[in-house]
């Protein structure tokens, strides 16, 4: 059943980073734009909700009023604000509401039931709308009143990015693809185990960046990896490495790193290889860079999660910076599928400019590791329990 002519209230992530009143990335702004302007021309009045920040108390600093110039400018339509989502007057202001525009409602974590999804409050975010679109993949790890809630109260669907967001992951891990690679990184091993458990089964090569892979270089003993080496994760990155080879997953490690090393008055920067002793790490280096960006060139299909090193400062930027540009020019040369995602990951590909050169960017930090970890995502979960039949048309 298509969705017409009626009150959409839609979920969308609009947590954006913001300095002095400025949107400093507008990239999941422009997520449910095809989903907006699709229901739009079905005579759909589309109410958005959305949190920014941690619950706090109703403050400037974390009010949603400050996206509005951005959603007017991306979406060509003004917004019509209203400053508490529970207002007495908001029921009134979305009847009288033309439906070009668009109405937007203050930030939902102003109120703590949102986060301990309190079904009272659910209900009356429910009233003010005919219908719920989830169009905040990005926000859908978190059971909260707007995205389990709601879709108790009303026919619920996943807008058209969300959709689309889900799709290429599940074809990456689905699809009889050959030669596909993954690529993790990042620095906390503890939250990347699942994911890389569920990897070595899935895709025939695994290469590991980051702080993460100084766990799986453990062996060599070398004194410069061990701030990298968790203490406690001994047993996993066996069973890892131990997976790896049953489900014949090639494991590729950096061979070598960039890092500061003491030369007597000051640090300074130095290729230096993986059995050097004294030297603080902050990025893999050349030669890995070279080992994984051929691995690359040879691979199909290619997902990465997490960092190879500290991209925020040059030189340590070098390993990121030239395989996202591999996977690029791969992407665009149509010889490579390339999936990236999470919130450091996405933060990167934006400063090197490279954000709308890949099959697929995830603007999702949690939720994207959740999903391809293959945890279940309450915002996913709650709609396929009370599963309606509509469903939105692109137009
Ligand atoms: C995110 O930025 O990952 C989502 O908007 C969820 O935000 P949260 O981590 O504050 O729940």
């Amino acid at each position: 059943m298509q969705i017409a002519n009626k009150t959409v209230l839609m979920r969308v992530d609009f947590n954006v980073p913001v300095q002095d009143g400025i949107v400093q990335d507008d990239a999941r702004i422009k997520i449910p734009l095809d989903t907006v302007k699709s229901l739009q021309k079905l005579g759909n009045k589309i109410v958005l909700m959305s949190h920014l920040g941690k619950t706090c108390m109703p403050c400037e600093a974390q009010s949603l009023k400050q996206v509005i110039p951005n959603v007017e400018e991306i979406y060509q339509t003004p917004v019509l604000f209203i400053d508490d989502c529970l207002s007495d007057k908001a029921p009134e202001i979305i009847k009288e509401a033309p439906k070009d525009c668009l109405i937007l409602l203050e930030n939902l974590r102003f109120h703590p039931e949102e986060e301990k999804c309190d079904l009272e409050f659910a209900k009356k975010l429910a009233s003010l709308g005919d219908v719920y679109v989830n169009e905040a993949f990005s926000a859908s790890h978190r059971a909260h009143a707007s995205l389990v809630g709601v879709p108790r109260f009303l026919p619920s669907a996943f807008g058209l990015s969300f959709k689309k967001e889900v799709q290429v992951i599940e074809d990456f891990f689905s699809k009889d693809i050959p030669s596909k690679m993954c690529l993790v990184g990042g620095t906390k091993l503890g939250t990347k185990v699942k994911l890389l458990r569920r990897l070595v089964r899935k895709v025939d090569k695994l290469a590991l960046g980051g702080g993460i892979a100084g766990a799986f270089l453990a062996d060599l003993n070398t004194a410069a990896l061990k701030p990298f080496i968790p203490i406690g994760y001994e047993k996993e990155v066996e069973i890892i490495k131990q997976c790896a080879k049953d489900y014949n997953c090639e494991l590729i490690l950096p061979t070598d790193f960039s890092a500061l090393i003491f030369s007597g008055s000051a640090f300074e920067p130095a290729i230096i290889s993986s059995d050097a002793q004294q030297a603080n790490i902050f990025d893999i280096g050349v030669e890995s860079v070279k080992l994984f960006s051929e691995h690359i060139r040879k691979s199909n299909a290619f997902l990465w999660n997490g960092p190879v090193g500290l991209f925020e400062r040059s030189p340590f930027d070098y390993g990121t910076r030239t395989l996202a540009t591999v996977v690029a020019e791969q992407t665009t040369a149509g010889k490579l599928i390339s999936i990236l995602g999470g919130g450091d990951t996405c933060y990167a590909m934006s400063m090197f400019n490279l954000q709308d050169r890949f099959t697929h960017l995830s603007t999702a930090g949690g939720a994207f590791l959740q999903y391809i970890e293959g945890t279940d995502l309450p915002g996913i979960t709650a709609i396929q329990e009370f599963q309606s039949d509509i469903i939105i048309h692109k137009f």
